[in-house]
This record gives structure tokens, C-alpha cells and sequence, in this order.
């Protein structure tokens, strides 16, 4: 039976055409009729369409016909960022072969690269597949040729395809059938499955996809999810589809399908977790279980402080959906009650407080994200501080330790000069430096993830005209000479701004950071100083001048409608303010952090 089964994976770079290979292989099986493939099926989140990216994976079970003989295609896709590393693993262990997407007018990226060695790792037959050979500027040639040079990988095999107009794909199952070996787990053994997605259903509860390694999973089965240690029984079992799931009483050994526990929390069924017999259980579960790490942290608060408990319940409902997302209340001086939430990445923060914003109804403002420090202090003991704010005072710091990544980026060598110096000014250690073909360079770079995690990605695109990939992954924590940086508005410290820097940078940064601050700040009745301190010590400072006048002034007192226009724009724009002290602050003045170099 698992002769007949085959299990792979996609990986590809952002936008190299995963997404449409995918639906042009469920058509090719028959899964799906013209019509239904109208919209892109496998991304199915609202925000995932919108922005072109997976954020969860899909799976479908597909079967293909070769020689007269039927095989079942077990397509288990996987997340196409970098926040989401975690659950692709976890994707690629579940699978037994992985199609290597490269777009054949782009080559290799920075994403291709660090999924290929998870896939590598993973023991998987790796077949190239060379996609959008339709296009006038495709090279299919020269691609193939940069992934022999990088990738050290055989691409003899490579198979030329086109996912718009559907060349080469008979030719792409035909590989799959007859190069991805099929599963070789032992079906006799007691049950044991990896958990390698999971989600929420409205009507079912929380989902878990899974792939069974060995025996098998039945309806009606007690199972023991070992991570949590709680026993459950399978409810139903269905087979994955984007559009016509079926049922069935069984998930075999070397099969990939839906189980039904009627759990409320995603949690219970975290990706990576593995799922055996309640009265028979495996020995040892698959793989190294390890929840998926949040590495970015902010605060989130309702702009209305009355919101406080919308915020909690929105904030427990994504829960269930969305098990990578962790918080814990928090107060701020100026900000009243919030969150302080922790993410998987950038993606993965903007991501939540949009689904907070948009299924919630929430307004809400968010602090500039920070990483996680450690902090040995002169007694001995060691802190960790997500929030700027509770950085201990100087004087009790012996050393400050902070997060550090490896970053990979490929980039055309005419913006190799500005890359190097954006590296540097991040105080990025050159690791690596490696010409991919005479055009293209991959850099690899040792960087504080503080140094990345604002806006990094954008700044990237912009010093490159959009053409340089990024991908990063953590590697330990290294000391650095960090202080942090304290704003004042009008004498108050305005906690929910407070950041940290290297002490190098911390002129500059304060000069900045009040410059842009005294902009953001709307005229008051009173003049107000914007100050940068260190501890007591202020190191740079603005005023915003007092506006004296009545705004509607320069109204001459004819146009009612004009006028009443004004008060209205003005009344608005004092909802979306937060009032600090006597001082109204808009929104933006607390992402102010953001908008410096
Ligand atoms: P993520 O979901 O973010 O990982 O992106 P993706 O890799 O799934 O890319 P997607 O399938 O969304 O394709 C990106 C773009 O390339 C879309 O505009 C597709 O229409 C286009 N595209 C995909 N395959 C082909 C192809 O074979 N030829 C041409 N000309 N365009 C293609």
C-alpha cells in the first residue's frame, strides 16, 4: 500500500510561482474543474491573497494515474517566509521528496537557499523544477547553472515547466512518481504521527493535519498527544482538499490527513507535536518537539483605554487559531493597559495586529518592536527584558547581551557597495562573500537581530531597487554596549517610547528621534519640550511651539460649512490621539522610533 504513496513538499522563493504550481498540479489530477481554479486555492487566508504570501500550509491529497497504476500525491505545502521557518520543517519532514521552484527569470534567492538545506537535512529527494519558461526573459540555462554552483546540487534532472500554460507538467508528476521514494514506515508498530499544521475551525473545533509515520490513526481511537500529555478521542478523519475534503475511518502509515479532536485550542495540537495511542503509545516521539519560539515582542494597546478587555478577548480568540502568538497584560504610564505580545517576526506582528484591527473592530496603537535581552546584573543575577522600559538602571548592569542572526541576501553586484554599507552601519560581520554568476552575490552576514527587525526589509529593497532577497535565522547572543534611550514630553518620561541602542549611536539617534518627535506632535496651547534622555542625563531636546490661535480662525467666520468641516477633521483626529498628561499625541508620534536611521 505505501508503494502507491507519495509524499512532497514545495519550496520556493516569494513569488517564484508556487502558489500556481500547486493549483496546476491539483488540476492536472482532476482534483478541480477550470472554473473552481478561478482563484488561487492553495492560499486561503484573507490577508494571504492580499499580500501573495502563505502564511499557513495546505495540503491536498491528489491521486495520479501512471502506466495504469493509481498513486495517491500527498501535496503538503509550506509557509513562503522567514518567520515561519518553524512550520516549514516541520512540512518538510512530513514529506519524502521536495519540488525545488526557481523562477527561470530570477534564479536563486535568498529563501530558496535556506529551505533547501532544511530540505537537505531532512534526508529529501530534491527535484529542480524550473518554472516560468514561458516568459520572454527566462534562462532556464543559466538558472539551472547557479543551483549546481550554490546548491552543490545535481540538476540533471531538472525539469522545465511552466505553471501559467501548464508545460512540462505531466512530465513533473511522472518525476514525482518515479523519484520520490514512497514512505517506509512500519505499519504494524503503535501509532505514531506528526503534527506538522494545525488551525481552527469554526464548526469543527481545532484542526491538526498530520502525517502518520507508523501504524496507523482510526476514528474512534484514543489518542495521547505527547507534548501536552492529554488523551483524546478522534472524532472524524478526513482526507485534505481545498474544496471537497472527503471522509474516511483511517489514516494509513505514510498518509497525510485531517484529524478532528473537538478541542477548542490550537494549542493542544501544536505543529511539531506528535500524536500516538493512548494505551499502546510509541516510544519516543518524532523528531525534537519545540514550540515555536516568539522573537519579536511589542505592545499593543486599544487607542480607547475602555477597550482594554475587547483587546484580551480578540487576543484569545486568535489564540486558538494562531498557537505562535504569546502575551501577557501589561501597563504603561502613558499608554494605560495593553499587551505586551510576542511574535515569530515581522510578518507575523503585522499579520496579528491587522487581524485585530479588521475581524476585531480594535484601533489600536502598537511600541516600536524589540528583541529579547539578557541582562547580568552587578549582583550576579541574570534578567531577560522584552520591554525597553524595564531595562534595569545602569548601575546595576554589569553586561547586556542581545540576539543575534545570520543573514543571508543575494543581491545584482551593482548594489553589492550599498549593502555593505547598510551591513556596516548595522554592525553586520561579513561572514561570507561569494559570487553566484558574474552578475550575482550572496553575502552572508552575523547582525544583532536588533539591527534588523525594524524595518530592515524595506530599507533593503529600496538600497537595492527591489532586486536583493533576505532571509535570517537566529544564532546565539552576543555582548553588546547598549544604553537605553528615554523620550520626555513635557517633562514626563514617556515610557511606551523608550529604546535601546548601541552607545555609539545614541547622539545621533536622540538628535533624531526629537526632530522627528517635535514634527509629529501637533501644536498644543502651551509650548512643549521633546527631550532624549539617557538615565537623568538629557542628551538632546526640541520644542514644539505653543499654536496661540483658535483653528477655526483663518475661517473668516463665512463658510459655516468649511467650518464645521474643521472642528469634525479636528474632533477625529483627537480620537486616534492618546492624551500624555496634558499632551495629545497622535498615533504615529509612538512608531516615531521606526521612522529614524
Ligand atoms: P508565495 O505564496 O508568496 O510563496 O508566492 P508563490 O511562490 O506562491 O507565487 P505565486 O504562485 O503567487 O506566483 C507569483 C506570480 O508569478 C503570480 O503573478 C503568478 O501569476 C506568476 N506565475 C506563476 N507561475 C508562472 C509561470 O509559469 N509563468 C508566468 N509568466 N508567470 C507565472
Amino acid at each position: 500500500m505505501q508503494n502507491n504513496i507519495r509524499n512532497f513538499s514545495i519550496i520556493a522563493h516569494i513569488d517564484h510561482g508556487k502558489s500556481t504550481l500547486a493549483d496546476r498540479i491539483i488540476q492536472e489530477c482532476g482534483a478541480v474543474t477550470e472554473r473552481e481554479l478561478g482563484t488561487q486555492m492553495m492560499d486561503t487566508m484573507d490577508i494571504e491573497q492580499e499580500r501573495g504570501i502563505t502564511i499557513k500550509a495546505q495540503s491536498v491529497r491528489l491521486t495520479y494515474v501512471k502506466d495504469g497504476q493509481a498513486y495517491i500525491l500527498n501535496l503538503i505545502d509550506t509557509p513562503g517566509h522567514v518567520d515561519f521557518s518553524y512550520e516549514v520543517s516541520k512540512s518538510l519532514a512530513s514529506s519524502e521528496g521536495a519540488l525545488l521552484v526557481v523562477d527561470a527569470s530570477q534564479g536563486v534567492e535568498a529563501q530558496t537557499i535556506a529551505n533547501v538545506y532544511i530540505a537537505l537535512e531532512n534526508d529529501l529527494e530534491i527535484i529542480p523544477v524550473i518554472n516560468k519558461i514561458d516568459l520572454p526573459a527566462a534562462d532556464p540555462d543559466r538558472v539551472v547553472e547557479e543551483i549546481e554552483q550554490t546548491i552543490g546540487l545535481d540538476c540533471s534532472g531538472a525539469i522545465y515547466v511552466s505553471a501559467k500554460t501548464g508545460v512540462g507538467i505531466r512530465e513533473l508528476l511522472d518525476a514525482i512518481v518515479d523519484r520520490v521514494p514512497p514512505p517506509s514506515g512500519d505499519e504494524d508498530a503503535p501509532t505514531k504521527a506528526i503534527i506538522y499544521d494545525s488551525w481552527f475551525d469554526n464548526y469543527l473545533g481545532a484542526l491538526a493535519l498530520v502525517r502518520v509515520f507508523d501504524g496507523s490513526i482510526k476514528k474512534g481511537q484514543e489518542v495521547l498527544i505527547m507534548g501536552t500529555g492529554k488523551k483524546h478521542q478522534v472524532l472524524d478523519l478526513t482526507y485534505p482538499h481545498p474544496i471537497k475534503p472527503t471522509k474516511t475511518t483511517e489514516i494509513k502509515t505514510g498518509e497525510v490527513g485531517i484529524v478532528v479532536l473537538g478541542l477548542k485550542n490550537v494549542s493542544d495540537v501544536a505543529v511539531g507535536d506528535t500524536i500516538t495511542d493512548a494505551k499502546n503509545p510509541t516510544k519516543e516521539p518524532v523528531g525534537g518537539f519545540q514550540e515555536a519560539k516568539p522573537f519579536v515582542f511589542a505592545g499593543l494597546y486599544p487607542i480607547d483605554t475602555d477597550k482594554f478587555e475587547e483587546l484580551r478577548d480578540a487576543l484569545d480568540k486568535l489564540k486558538l487559531n494562531d498557537a505562535s502568538i504569546s502575551y501577557e497584560p501589561e501597563t504603561s504610564v502613558a499608554l494605560g493597559f495593553g499587551f505586551r505580545v510576542g511574535f515569530l517576526g515581522m510578518l507575523h506582528m503585522e499579520v496579528v495586529k491587522e487581524r485585530l484591527e479588521r475581524e476585531f473592530g480594535l484601533d489600536l496603537i502598537a511600541t516600536a518592536p524589540t528583541v529579547i535581552y539578557r541582562v547580568k546584573l552587578t549582583d550576579g543575577s541574570e534578567v531577560e527584558v522584552q520591554n525597553p522600559s524595564e531595562m534595569p538602571d545602569t548601575g546595576k548592569i554589569d553586561k547586556i547581551y542581545e540576539p543575534y542572526v545570520r543573514a543571508t541576501i543575494i543581491t545584482p553586484k551593482e548594489f553589492l557597495g550599498n549593502i555593505i554599507t547598510m551591513m556596516a552601519d548595522r554592525r553586520g560581520i561579513q561572514e561570507k562573500m561569494e559570487y553566484l554568476n558574474e552578475d550575482r552575490v550572496m553575502l552572508v552576514y552575523a547582525v544583532p537581530m536588533n539591527e534588523i527587525v525594524v524595518d530592515f526589509y524595506d530599507k533593503l529593497k529600496s538600497a537595492t531597487k527591489g532586486y536583493a532577497s533576505f532571509d535570517y535565522e537566529p544564532i546565539d547572543y552576543r555582548e553588546g554596549d547598549l544604553v537605553k534611550l528615554d523620550v520626555r514630553v513635557a517633562g514626563d518620561v514617556v515610557d511606551a517610547l523608550s529604546i535601546i541602542v548601541p552607545r555609539e549611536k545614541a547622539q545621533f539617534r536622540g538628535r533624531e528621534l526629537v526632530k522627528t518627535m517635535k514634527e509629529l506632535i501637533p501644536r498644543q496651547l502651551f509650548e512643549v519640550a521633546v527631550q532624549v534622555s539617557i538615565g537623568n542625563k538629557i542628551i538632546a531636546r526640541e520644542t514644539v511651539k505653543s499654536m496661540g490661535k483658535n483653528v477655526t480662525a483663518k475661517c473668516y467666520g463665512g463658510d459655516i460649512t468649511r467650518k464645521r468641516k474643521l472642528l469634525e477633521k479636528q474632533k477625529e483626529g483627537k480620537k486616534r490621539m492618546k492624551a500624555i498628561g496634558k499632551v495629545h499625541l497622535p498615533q504615529d508620534a509612538f512608531l516615531a522610533v521606526l521612522k529614524i536611521d
